[in-house]
């Protein structure tokens, strides 16, 4: 039932590109840099999809197997974009308006790298268990959500 990789991609990369062209339009300097339009389109990509999620487990929607299995397999393709174009040096929340991205991604790619490195497996864990049942698909977001968490908590400027 499920697309073709390569379409979900394509469907993917669109909605990246339509939400960088929307944040581009709305002046504000917010996501004038293309760089930082992409890397917080793709941000909200991943939103949207473990927001779908975690309304299911959360029971502010009814769990559906099918859709669950969509928005983790959606996790899971964002986390094969190769990011490198995202992060140009002079990008940070100190140098630009416009982003919260903290001079730290610069100073400690290490650190980065190390809970960047956590992703792929924890969206496919994700994924695993998504169409499983309720349960299962709950128990398997923890580990994505910690993900997120900890580099926000490391590298986000808090608002
Ligand atoms: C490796 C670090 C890292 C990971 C992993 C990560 N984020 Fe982020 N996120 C950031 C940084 C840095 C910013 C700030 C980007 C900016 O403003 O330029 C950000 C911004 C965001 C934003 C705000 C985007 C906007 O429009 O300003 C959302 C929403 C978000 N992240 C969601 C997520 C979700 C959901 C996940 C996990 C599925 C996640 N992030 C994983 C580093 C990360």
């Amino acid at each position: 039932m499920s697309l073709p990789k390569s379409i979900t991609t394509i469907a993917l990369t669109g909605a990246i590109a339509i939400s960088a062209l929307a944040l581009t339009a709305n002046a504000e300097g917010h996501g004038a840099n293309p760089a930082v339009a992409a890397r917080q389109g793709h941000m909200q990509v991943m939103s949207l999809n473990l927001g779908i999620l975690g309304n299911m487990a959360r029971g502010n929607t009814e769990y559906d197997a099918d859709i669950a299995q969509a928005a983790a397999d959606n996790l899971v393709t964002m986390g094969a974009v190769n990011q490198r174009f995202y992060w140009p040096e002079g990008t940070d929340s100190e140098s630009i308006e416009g982003t919260r991205a903290l001079p730290a991604i610069w100073e400690d790619q290490a650190s980065l790298m190390e809970i960047a490195m956590r992703y792929g497996p924890a969206a496919e864990g994700l994924s695993a268990a998504a169409g499983q049942g309720l349960d299962a698909m709950r128990a398997a977001i923890g580990p994505l959500g910690a993900v997120c968490g900890d580099c926000h908590e490391s590298f986000q400027e808090e608002r």
